[in-house]
């Protein structure tokens, strides 16, 4: 299977759960990882599986996978597979009540991108998941690594 795992990163974590993706879907696969801004027209010709992996950012994907995923034209996708992820901070490792709310109501960016890029024609399947970080800079949480190689070992 052709596979392209797209991700953005700020500090280190949503590279680190992409690069283990990468590593678990290695075998027997022809597999490109790159980050958003790198991505050319080209890598994404004659996919068979996309995975996309964003920092969530107030609410939504970071603006460089957000681009990315705007510059995929509407069909391209058509045939093609697709998992996208996001990083988080769990509500409750939340201290402002206020932002518990906001996460509540507006939620994460791993549902917001699968929408989207099944517009663009893909076929999600997987469903988007979230992986958590302690904090802002992280780390990953323990045990998140392990939900991570289940989660795609899910992909069909
Ligand atoms: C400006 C900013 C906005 C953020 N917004 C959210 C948010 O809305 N929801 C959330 O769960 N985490 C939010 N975070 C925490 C990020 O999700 C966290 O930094 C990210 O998962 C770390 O991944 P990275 O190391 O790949 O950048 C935000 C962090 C920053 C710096």
């Amino acid at each position: 299977m052709k596979i392209l795992i797209v991700y953005d990163s700020y500090f280190g974590n949503t590279k680190e759960i992409a690069y283990l993706i990468a590593s678990e879907l290695q075998e027997d696969n022809e597999l490109k990882i790159v980050k958003a801004d790198d991505v050319k027209k080209e890598d994404i010709d004659n996919i068979e599986l996309l995975v996309v992996g964003s920092p969530t950012r107030a609410f939504k994907p970071s603006t460089k996978i957000a681009q990315f995923m705007k510059r995929i034209e509407f069909g391209s996708l058509k045939g093609v597979k697709v998992a996208v992820f996001d990083t988080r901070i769990s509500k409750e490792d939340t201290k402002v009540k206020i932002l518990k709310v906001m996460i509540k109501i507006f939620g994460y960016a791993a549902n917001p991108m699968a929408k989207l890029l099944a517009r663009k024609g893909g076929e999600v399947v997987v469903e988007p998941m979230g992986f958590y970080v302690a904090g802002t800079e992280g780390p990953i949480k323990d045990g998140e690594k392990e939900r991570v190689v289940q989660w795609i070992g899910e992909i069909e």
